[in-house]
């Protein structure tokens, strides 16, 4: 049988990919727009490229998706496909309603038909797994606890917003229809192949390149962050043994400010890639204009998924941004052919300065 993957060309996606072709027999077929954010010369590293197939087409066309189910007898799927950034989401929300709503809608109503015409057996051991985020919750104040399965949801960007509604419907799915859904909400994810508008690697670039490292507003903004091979890892767990209907929270219990984050780069940088002149990384923070409502703090409680699923992340902060740091230094090539023209006017059009 085979599993179903939208927007596994992603940052994400490709690394959940990567690690099942290592290591599954089964196929994965990846159902992905090939937006800016999706680089299928990532999959130039699949260790079995037999037993993969990237399909261009949008999650939200019912009839590929349809197809797609039928013809390779899909078992389960995995719903990666999104518009990702906060940033962009406040410029032009409209793409993250039509991708992340309309988009997840449309896909739960193909996989509704396919799965209700699955012999019984096949209906029950079938899964639709929705990735979403711990930004749903909204944002805490320093005393507040961690973010559980329970906390309402509380969204504050259109980002946020899109991603809570396409969960109601994952929700609705299965309380309605019975669909046997599970629903992830994980922390800030960082390492390989993320594209560098995020925060870790957008510095990392920027540093290299003598570019200022851009902190929003006062930089106390707390993010918990999370190895992107642990919510991988996660992912896996919840898909080979969560209760359908649930939800399951990942976060690597790493809670970090941002300016402690961009120094600890900083830090890396100096010791593996020195500066020329001798200065320290840091002497390139620039603080920037605050990004409108931005969330203070963000914190996940993984208590549920660490005692029902067994799942610990491998790696903690220091561990993870060191190999994130080590392969970015090597990955210059994949970073040059992410950074195009998109990418530069993005950069132009949102810092306002030039990206030669
Ligand atoms: P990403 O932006 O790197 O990748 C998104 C992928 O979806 C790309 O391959 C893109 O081409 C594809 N895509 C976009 N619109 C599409 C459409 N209409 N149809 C089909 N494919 C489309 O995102 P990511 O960081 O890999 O995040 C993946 C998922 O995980 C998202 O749903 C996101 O909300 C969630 N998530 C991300 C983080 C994080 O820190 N990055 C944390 C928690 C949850
Ligand atoms: P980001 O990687 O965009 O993730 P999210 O907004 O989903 O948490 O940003 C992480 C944090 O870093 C967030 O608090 C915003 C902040 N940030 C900056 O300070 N400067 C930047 O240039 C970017 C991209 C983010």
């Amino acid at each position: 049988m085979t599993i179903l993957v939208t927007g596994g060309a992603g940052f994400i996606g490709t690394n959940f990919i990567l690690g099942w072709n290592a290591a599954e027999d089964e196929a994965v077929v990846d159902l992905d727009l090939l937006t800016y954010a999706g680089h299928p010369g990532n999959f130039e590293r699949l260790p079995r490229p037999e037993r993969h197939l990237l399909v261009r087409g949008d999650l939200g066309d019912r009839e590929l998706a349809a197809d797609l189910l039928a013809r390779h007898r899909v078992r389960a799927v995995l719903n990666f496909a999104a518009e990702s950034h906060v940033d962009r989401s406040i410029y032009g929300p409209a793409e993250f309603i039509r991708t992340n709503v309309v988009g997840a809608f449309n896909l739960l109503e193909a996989v509704r038909e396919y799965w209700a015409g699955l012999p019984a057996g096949e209906r029950e051991s079938f899964r639709f797994l929705q990735v979403s985020t711990d930004e749903v919750y909204g944002s805490l104040s320093l005393e507040d606890p961690a973010f559980t399965e329970t906390t309402p949801y509380a969204p504050n960007s259109p980002y946020s917003a899109s991603k809570a509604a396409a969960d109601h419907l994952v929700r609705a799915y299965h309380h309605t229809y019975g669909l046997p859904t599970l629903t992830t909400n994980c922390s800030n994810n960082y390492g390989p192949f993320q594209f560098p508008e995020k925060l870790i690697p957008l510095v990392i670039t920027n540093a290299l390149e003598g570019k200022p490292l851009p902190i929003y507003g006062d930089g106390r903004q707390r993010r918990d962050w999370l190895y992107v091979s642990d919510h991988v890892a996660a992912l896996r767990r919840v898909l080979a043994a969560g209760r359908p209907g649930e939800t399951y929270n990942i976060g690597g219990g790493e809670e970090k400010a941002n300016l402690e984050v961009v120094e600890s780069l900083c830090a890396l940088l100096d010791e593996r890639r020195p500066r020329p002149d001798g200065l320290s990384y840091r002497s390139q923070i620039t603080h920037v204009a605050d990004r409108p409502g931005h969330d203070r703090r963000y914190a996940v409680n993984a208590d549920k998924t660490q005692t029902e699923l067994g799942w610990r992340p491998g790696h903690d902060f220091q561990s993870g941004l060191a190999a994130t740091v080590e392969w970015y230094l090597a990955e210059t090539d994949w970073l040059k052919s992410v950074r195009d023209g998109g990418y530069r006017d993005w950069i132009k059009k949102h810092y306002g300065d030039g990206d030669d």
